[in-house]
């Protein structure tokens, strides 16, 4: 689709809707582009902040009537958009259409009165309902796996599994909400989701990803005139940049701690590359990470999420390496010498890049393409590359998801890792610059190892998984070929066979499944999959 002129190709579309209609018809014509070309990651986020501004979450008791809920919540306004669900209790979000009704809403709010406990007195825009009920079902039909092709697999696994609309929004409103906090001291400031919550791979039950945006402050760029007078703020210096950093997520990390409702957990990392603070929201479910002045992932969050956009495949395929990776513990919650998700995505985008003809553009060659707009240079490092999707022209490439997931497991099964980097930069291996076990060259800060956490034993485990997992789909092929698949209603097969735990667990665990029905055993295992996602982050 994309390449064609849109506007001769919604001339060509209304003529034939109009050869081909007996009636009179209505056309309504979308404005070109809208319809045609992804938004920019710049758009999207733009929306989605607008949205969560307009919004508010609300703690309901467990039957809340629906009905009767936003009659009551309209009094102060139109509503947009609301949806409920389940998190240590029935929670609602609602956005208005206009901010006024925000703040409406909030001054015919009251603060609790307690005997026993004391209040801190911190208004924020989670609110509690009283004396209402509501039902609200947050039931996901399991996809049944065994009966479709493996291209179909892959499709209803990212279909169950990716974030939805609604824990989109709340994402965005989770990062609204700790703005309010931020604001006490930056009044201008903006928090930004970044990383799996945005980049377009994330799972349902993904950790939060969050960035103090420090530059949407005005007065950075003012230049005072050449003669007469002026005026600049007064500020306090530090030593460097990082120390400005630190004592910032400290001071923030302290408000969240004592003064933001349903936040608990909070965790300062502030020694670490990137200095952090981790703490549990327990009104979302979210596990957070905040961090500040942190660019780079920003800018890497977007590379990723053009990459998923480019192709449907891209997105498809590291979804399922990633759900294939946390089946097998190759991936983890916990910190530790496991090859992140991060890492797995650019080993995925890597591949697509050495395709014949390749599916994805290198990194250098989006530089290439990039415009005035695009330019980006974040402390020293070049993090430019074309963010116009018109300006990309892919290469045809048929391969089909199967095909791409068998062979992805036979490239890393034999990938010379002991030797080479994986560089999406240049979309070739490069010679080690270091002896880590896993060189995955960062994108933009070219001096790191994106795995220089991975040891020996999990990067010799990823390929065994590798091996076996290529010869699993192999044979998948051939009973398909021979047309001896048996029932595949009953048979784990192709992707289903990769996700089954008892294939690194061995013989024993096998046996016991065969057992079980089929489909059972892939809706436990889903199941399975959902919950160690939604594991909290220790
Ligand atoms: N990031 C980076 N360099 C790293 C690690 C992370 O630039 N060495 C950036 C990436 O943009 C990444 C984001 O920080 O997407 C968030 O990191 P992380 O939470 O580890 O990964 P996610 O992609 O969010 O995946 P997950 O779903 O596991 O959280
Ligand atoms: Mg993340």
């Amino acid at each position: 689709m994309r390449g064609r002129n849109p506007v001769v190709k919604c001339l060509n579309t209304i003529e034939t809707i109009l050869r081909r209609s007996e009636k009179p018809v209505i056309v309504v014509v979308f404005p070109p582009g809208e319809k045609d070309e992804p938004k920019s990651l710049s758009e999207l986020m733009a929306d989605r902040q607008e949205q969560a501004e307009k919004s508010v979450l609300i703690s309901c008791p467990s039957r809340t009537n629906e009905k009767k809920f936003l009659k009551f919540l309209s009094k102060h306004g139109d509503i947009n958009k609301h949806f409920f669900y389940e998190s240590y209790g029935v929670y609602a979000v609602v956005e208005f259409a206009r901010r006024d009704s925000v703040a409406s809403l909030l001054e015919s709010a009251a603060i609790p009165s307690v005997n026993h406990e004391c209040m801190v007195p911190f208004k924020s825009r989670l609110l509690s309902l009283s004396n209402q009920s509501l039902a609200a079902s947050t039931d996901r039909i399991l996809p049944a796996l065994m009966s479709l092709q493996v291209d179909d697999q892959i499709g209803a696994l990212t279909e169950t599994y990716q974030l939805t609309e609604e824990n989109s929004r709340l994402r965005f409103l989770v990062c609204s909400l700790l703005k309010d906090v931020a604001a006490a001291y930056f009044p201008e400031c903006t928090i930004r989701p970044f990383g799996s919550s945005v980049n377009g791979f994330g799972k349902l039950g993904c950790d939060l990803d969050m960035f103090l945006d420090l530059d949407s402050i005005s007065g950075w760029n003012f230049k005072p005139p050449k003669s007469g007078l002026s005026l600049e703020y007064q500020m306090k210096r530090t030593n460097s940049e990082r120390h400005v950093t630190q004592s910032i997520l400290s001071v923030i990390g302290e408000c969240v701690d004592h003064f933001w409702p349903g936040c608990v957990g909070v965790q300062k990392i502030l020694n670490a590359r990137c200095p952090l603070v981790r703490f549990a929201h327990q009104p979302s479910g979210f596990q957070c990470d905040l961090t500040a002045n942190n660019r780079v992932a920003m800018k890497s969050t977007e590379l990723l999420y053009l990459y998923g956009e480019l192709d449907p495949r891209v997105r498809s395929l590291v979804f399922t390496v990633r759900c294939w990776a946390r089946a097998h513990g190759v991936t983890s919650s916990i910190p530790g010498a496991w090859i992140t998700n991060f890492s797995l995505t650019v080993m995925v985008l890597f591949f697509l890049q050495k395709r014949s003809p390749p599916i994805i553009p290198t990194l250098d060659r989006l530089r290439d393409l990039a415009g005035p707009a695009d330019e980006s240079v974040i402390e020293g490092n070049d993090c430019t590359f074309a963010t116009d999707f018109s300006k990309i022209q892919l290469q045809s490439n048929t391969d089909t998801l199967e095909q791409l997931l068998g062979d992805f497991f036979e490239f890393y099964a034999m990938f010379p890792f002991s030797r080479m980097s994986i560089n999406i930069r240049k979309g070739r291996e490069q010679n080690k610059p270091e002896m880590a076990p896993l060189h995955i060259q960062n994108p933009f800060e070219t001096s790191l190892n994106v795995s220089k956490n991975v040891n020996t034993s999990q990067l010799d485990r990823f390929v065994a998984l590798c091996q076996e997992s290529a010869w699993l789909l192999q044979q998948s092929e051939t009973r398909t070929q021979r047309g001896s698949s048996g029932n595949r209603t009953t048979t784990p097969w192709g992707l289903a066979t990769l996700l089954l735990p008892s294939k690194v667990v061995g013989i024993k665990g096998r046996k016991k499944y065969k057992k079980e029905g089929a489909s059972e055993r892939i809706k436990s295992l889903l199941e399975t999959l959902k919950n160690k996602n939604e594991e909290p982050k220790s």
